[in-house]
């Protein structure tokens, strides 16, 4: 998609900038036609490793690839004209060494043409938020509640539903904020705990299953029009799509059984 010159794409200074001002509105997209439709309406797009799991059918996200990211960064980055489009690295492409998480970043960056990645995780990855930040890779954190991690936590809990957890997750998130992430996406986190955090973080939280206080939001677009088979609570259905692709496809089937379709309109007439 060509760029229209007058349309400003937002910016990761830009973006960062939003903090304690109007909510930043956020969503997960996947697909060409679905980054045309959200880019007017949203901030930043995030190319999730959802997709594993609402796109591709997983289980969970760890069976992502690199190869998935980037095809579908691509073809979101050829949608969106003025949300900042954000790419996950998938699991077991970054944990390893700041080294490989650059690896994987910049070909990320290069091969669709993104403005940022997200990586999972607090303490343990600020040494990789700095090593990225300082060689030209923008970083979302991503704190709380991390679906990559779901073999260690045994299932997607929500965290901080008691007090004396909060110290650690508060340190992680403010731990990637100083090591340079332009951002912090709050997932799973006990309402009181993320706005303490969004107080105390300089930069953006963006919640999910977290707070209105934080900077931002953002939701899994399946969740919000009723694609996924089972919703998170923290999800709010404020479309159903399925409902409406089911009727629209019954009403195909019932034409072509019918040999109503294609009618007239549809096909086409010789010339002589
Ligand atoms: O993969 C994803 O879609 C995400 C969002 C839920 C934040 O990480």
């Amino acid at each position: 998609m060509k760029l229209d010159p007058r349309i400003k794409r937002m910016t990761v200074p830009g973006l960062r900038a939003r903090k304690g001002g109007v909510p930043l509105v956020c969503l997960t997209a996947y697909t060409y036609p679905e980054a045309r439709v959200l880019d007017a309406h949203c901030d930043m797009l995030l190319v999730g490793d959802s997709l594993g799991m609402v796109v591709h059918g997983l289980p969970t996200t760890v069976g992502v690839t690199l190869d998935h990211m980037i095809m579908h960064g691509q073809a979101v980055v050829r949608g969106a004209m003025r949300a900042l489009v954000v790419v996950d690295l998938p699991f077991g492409a970054y944990e390893a060494s700041p080294a490989q998480a650059f690896d994987s970043a910049s070909r990320v960056l290069r091969e669709t043409g993104c403005a940022a990645i997200k990586i999972e995780g607090g303490k343990a990855m600020a040494e990789t938020v700095a090593f990225l930040t300082a060689r030209g890779v923008p970083v979302l954190g991503h704190v709380g509640l991390k679906p990559q991690a779901v073999n260690v936590m045994g299932g997607y809990k929500v965290v901080g539903k008691r007090r004396a957890e909060w110290p650690e997750i508060e340190s992680d998130a403010l731990a990637i904020a100083e090591a340079g992430a332009f951002a912090v996406v709050l997932e799973g986190v006990a309402e009181p705990l993320a706005a303490k955090i969004t107080a105390e973080c300089a930069v953006p939280t963006i919640g999910i299953g977290a707070s209105a206080a934080c900077d931002g939001q953002i939701l899994v677009t399946y969740d919000l029009i009723g694609y996924t088979e089972e919703q998170p609570r923290f999800a709010k259905k404020f479309g159903d799509l399925s409902s409406d692709l089911g009727k629209a496809v019954a009403a195909y089937a019932d034409e072509v059984r019918a040999r109503r379709f294609p009618g007239t309109d549809q096909v086409y007439r010789t010339k002589d």
